[in-house]
């Protein structure tokens, strides 16, 4: 997939040679990492608002739950060509716990956050609605982040 092969590639580094060349690439390569943990930890923050009223541990309301739903859709849809770049897989930037098969199989780690997106999506409707539709969204959701984790996500650094 052409999108995601930007130019900021070891190869890159290897050709051009240049010792100041590769400390601006290692930090924009860590700072794209930090940056989709940041996405991450939104989406993350935004699932634990809908989790608590979904188990009853925080009372349902409304503008909470669609804000919360609102900025986990939001975060799941964000272009990804510019955080989820080759070259940044677990062992070679630090911080990233990103398997080499993200980059690797781009068409299936796509996959699976177009999976996240329609899970989100449909949590937006849904957390607005009630307590009940709110509780029904939750599962298609929690499946999403499991699935690319098991495929795409390595061990705790
Ligand atoms: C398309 C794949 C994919 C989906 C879908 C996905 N994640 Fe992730 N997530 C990852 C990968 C890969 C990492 C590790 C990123 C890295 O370290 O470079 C990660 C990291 C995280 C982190 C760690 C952030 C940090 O600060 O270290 C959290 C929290 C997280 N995901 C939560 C979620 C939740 C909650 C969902 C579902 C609502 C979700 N993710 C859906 C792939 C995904």
């Amino acid at each position: 997939m052409r999108l995601f092969k930007l130019s900021l590639t070891s190869a890159a580094v290897a050709t051009f040679g240049f010792a100041a060349f590769a400390d601006g690439h290692t930090a924009a390569l860590e700072g794209a990492v930090k940056a989709r943990n940041g996405q991450m930890g939104v989406i993350g923050y935004s699932l634990g608002l809908l989790g608590g009223m979904a188990k009853g541990e925080a009372p349902y309301d409304a503008a909470t739950a669609s804000a919360a739903a609102e900025n986990l859709n939001a975060a799941a849809s964000m272009n990804r060509i510019v955080m989820w770049i080759d070259g940044t897989e677990q062992g070679v930037v630090a911080g990233s716990r990103a398997l080499p098969e993200a980059f690797s199989d781009h068409a299936g780690f796509e996959a699976k956050f177009v999976d996240l997106e329609t899970a989100t999506a449909a949590m937006v409707t849904a957390a607005g609605t009630d307590l009940a539709s709110l509780q029904a969204a939750m599962g298609p959701v929690g499946a999403a982040c499991g699935a690319c984790h098991k495929a795409y996500r390595g061990p705790k650094n």
